[in-house]
């Protein structure tokens, strides 16, 4: 199954009602960028505006956290109401006990690698988790070219999760996802997509949406 993911980091942040209406019958997750300008050089969405955006999206939410302080905040993501909440598996000193907090709160729970964090980190944990993200730019900004360095680290996570995962874990890509890379992705493994800037920059967002489904959908996994 595909799952396509906009993120609203580069669309129009004084209308998100409306630029969520034009991908939410095509999408299946909105894909939310919170940066704390500490973990990233970057500043989106506090929490009182996430928990906006939560409540009003017309769309569930997918909560990417790239904040300093995981350990203490992803949970709140979680009882905003969010779908799903992933933290950045370098930021936390508790993996586990975060994982946990944010189940009990009652979203699922997805684990992000930078590009240099190395699959097996997150090995141990993979029984607790719902998504693993891996990232193929460096967190912080859209607008960037996919790194096709990534492939083998999604492949290596493809293989390790049907093996002993039955598939249950989405594998998700994040960062340059577009018409020219998603069939890459694909091919490597993945199943989840966030684009950002292909979706919003296109003419009609939503078309973008069902034409990376569609190639997703018709390229197969290399293994
Ligand atoms: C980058 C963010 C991405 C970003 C993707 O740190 O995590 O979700 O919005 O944007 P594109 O698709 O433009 O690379
Ligand atoms: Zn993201």
């Amino acid at each position: 199954m595909i799952r396509i993911c906009p993120s609203i980091l580069n669309a129009d942040r004084s209308n998100l009602g409306s630029e969520i209406s034009r991908i939410a019958k095509q999408s299946d997750l909105l894909h939310l960028d919170v940066m704390d300008n500490v973990f990233v050089p970057n500043q989106t969405f506090t929490l009182a505006e996430s928990q906006k955006i939560i409540a009003e999206s017309a769309l569930p939410v997918d909560t990417h956290l790239m904040i300093a302080d995981p350990d203490e905040q992803a949970h709140l993501y979680a009882k905003a109401g969010s779908k799903s909440v992933t933290f950045h598996f370098e930021a936390s000193k508790a993996p586990g006990a975060t994982i946990a907090r944010i189940a009990t709160d009652g979203a699922r729970v997805g684990v992000a690698l930078k590009p240099t964090t190395p699959f097996h980190v997150i090995a141990p944990f993979l029984e607790d988790i719902d998504m693993l993200l891996i990232m193929t730019v460096e967190p912080g900004f859209g607008g960037q070219s996919f790194m096709t360095d990534m492939l083998p680290k999604i492949q290596e996570a493809r293989t390790e999760i049907d093996a002993h995962h039955f598939g249950k874990i989405w594998l998700q890509v994040d960062g340059g996802i577009s018409l020219e890379t998603i069939a890459l992705a694909r091919s490597a493994g993945a199943d989840t997509f966030v684009a950002g800037s292909a979706v919003f920059k296109a003419d009609i967002p939503g078309v973008m949406v069902d034409q990376l489904r569609a190639l997703a959908e018709n390229t197969k996994p290399s293994q």
